[in-house]
């Protein structure tokens, strides 16, 4: 069995770092001025600082080998041509031609998938002209107001995501609800207040069969035949997302208002699909067009600039060290945009149901760390909850701070504050602070010198907290696309560093299943499933107590 830790460069690396380790990121700066200079990169519509992570020149040029020694740029290729890269379900991975701009053709199988992308995109345009113009009619006549989304995953994060990032840029012809969760209080307080004549229910599942989804599009339509006995009403209400067209008439579909995607689409990669209907009902077509024309061009970027340059190669072989070398198991994103605010959650999904694997694409079990666990929250709200435990806690977790130039709402006062906040706690992680600064700090302010001894080892911050800096001009369709597509071919490199399958997820299944065996026993006197006696006591009390 060969392992990636066998290679030269993961030998070289790990020698490395043994060196890296105990030098702070202060002494790295002090001893290099060119430093942020040699170790940021303006990419596409994002401007990449990786200066405040633990690396020297060498770091960079034995990760740049690994990168090398595990082919990354041949895969690279490979995934933009169509191969059959996610080998255990025998599919091509082609999010990028979803989005590209270029005429080329991108063969499967022979067949040239751009055409089938244009024809999708032309009937997305065509149908978002007709609804935010007022032409789609409901049963009663009337154009429609709200949208209600519904699914789940893949098919609810990212347009979720974007069309909060995006709220500023709406302009009001319609507005957007998800529903994803199967707990009933969403649907009920998402219907509440809307008119069932003027609401529209897109129902995102690329199988069509996923149960949270199929029992909140049920309700959907019960509500809405509750408030009219016309026969047509399902099909001038609802339209579909999904590769499953039988289902999704016997849903109540109308089938031409299908909208369709491929099984070259993974969910966790599909808002640049027809999963990103919501993104162009609400923004409009022309603006869901610049997303995608930002996420082509930081492909572009990815597939031309040379490995040195290269930002999602260098963002993703940062994270490698971080987590392979240096041990650190966790990764923050910490947006200091407001209007990011469900990133974290979108890059939780794309990063841990990606890269969340332990076994090597020949079948072994990985002997060393694959994706990091990955969290996060708005950044200045995160600053007065668990900041406390990335300055001080035992466990260093690097961190992404993503924050842009120009705000989406200019208010007097507030952006630079916010900034100052975003430039200062990277500035803190790093540098930290020492016994004898906080001894002049407190001498300063008066505090004796027993008081000043108890007080040291308690305010002493060591830094040394890795962090990357991505700055944007400003959130825009163009620059969030860029930003979004940057972190899918990070994903995509380290998938390909620790030699696993990202664009699978046979561990979110086996839940799925057993839920499924669990549902009649609920409704059922007996349990006839083999449970432990946990399970079944647990179940025990809760039919107990629901039929009390
Ligand atoms: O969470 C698992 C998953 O299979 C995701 O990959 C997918 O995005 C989601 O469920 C929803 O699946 P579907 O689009 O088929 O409803």
């Amino acid at each position: 069995m060969s392992s990636r830790k066998s290679l030269a460069s993961w030998k070289a690396l790990e020698a490395h770092a043994k060196d890296m380790k105990p030098r702070h990121l202060k002494e790295l700066f002090a001893q290099d001025a060119q430093r942020f200079d040699k170790f940021s990169r303006q990419l596409p519509n994002v401007f990449f600082d990786y200066s405040k992570n633990q690396i020297d020149d060498n770091t960079q040029a034995l990760l740049l080998d690994l990168a090398r020694e595990c082919d990354i740029e041949s895969w690279r290729d490979k995934m933009f041509a169509g191969d059959k890269i996610n080998i255990t379900e025998g599919r091509a991975v082609l999010h990028s031609a979803l989005r590209c701009q270029s005429s080329a053709p991108v063969l499967l199988d022979g067949h040239n998938v751009k055409q089938d992308v244009a024809a999708e995109l032309a009937k997305i345009e065509e149908f978002v002209g007709r609804v935010r113009r007022g032409d789609w009619k409901g049963y009663s006549g009337k154009s429609i107001r709200d949208v209600v989304c519904i699914g789940i995953g893949g098919s609810n994060l990212g347009p979720l995501m974007v069309t909060e990032a995006l709220n500023s840029y709406s302009d009001g012809t319609l507005n957007i609800h998800y529903v994803s969760n199967v707990d009933g209080v969403q649907v009920a307080d998402v219907l509440r207040p809307l008119h069932p004549e003027s609401t529209m229910f897109v129902v995102s599942s690329k199988t069509f069969t996923t149960s949270e989804t199929m029992t909140n599009a049920h309700t959907a339509q019960k509500w809405l035949q509750a408030a009219t006995d016309c026969p047509d009403a399902s099909a001038q209400h609802f339209v579909a997302v999904s590769t499953n067209i039988t289902a999704a008439v016997s849903f109540g579909v109308a089938e031409e208002n299908i909208f369709t995607m491929w099984d070259w689409v993974g969910g966790r990669f599909s808002l640049w699909s027809a999963i990103g209907l919501p993104i162009a009902l609400f923004l409009g077509f022309s603006q869901f067009k610049e997303l995608l024309e930002g996420a082509c061009e930081m492909d572009q970027h990815f597939c031309e600039a040379p490995l040195e340059q290269n930002g999602p190669l260098l963002l993703a072989m940062v994270g490698v060290w971080n987590g392979n070398f240096l041990g650190h198991q966790a990764h923050a994103l910490l947006p200091y945009d407001q209007s990011l605010h469900r990133l974290p959650a979108y890059m939780q999904q794309a990063e841990m149901e990606s890269n969340g694997k332990s076994t090597d694409f020949d079948g072994n079990v990985v002997d060393y760390q694959t994706g990091a666990l990955i969290w996060g929250e708005v950044g200045i709200n995160g600053q007065h909850a668990f900041y406390q435990f990335m300055h001080q806690g035992t466990t260093i977790v690097p961190a992404d701070f993503i924050g842009s130039v120009e705000p989406v709402e200019a208010i007097e006062g507030h952006h630079d504050t916010l900034m100052a906040n975003y430039f200062a706690q990277m500035e803190a992680l790093m540098n930290g602070v020492d016994a004898g600064e906080i001894r002049a700090d407190l001498t300063a302010k008066g505090k004796t010198e027993a008081e000043i001894a108890t007080l040291i080892p308690h305010k002493i911050h060591r830094g040394n907290r890795p962090t990357n800096a991505l700055l944007m001009e400003k959130i825009t369709p163009r620059s969030l696309g860029s930003l979004i597509a940057l972190y899918e071919s990070k994903i995509f490199v380290q998938g390909i560093i620790w030699n696993i399958c990202s664009f699978d997820q046979w561990g979110v299944e086996l839940g799925k299943v057993m839920a499924t065996k669990i549902l009649p026993e609920l409704a059922n006197d007996a349990i006839t499933g083999a449970h432990d006696s946990s399970t079944v006591g647990l179940i025990n009390r809760y039919k107990k107590n629901k039929n009390a």
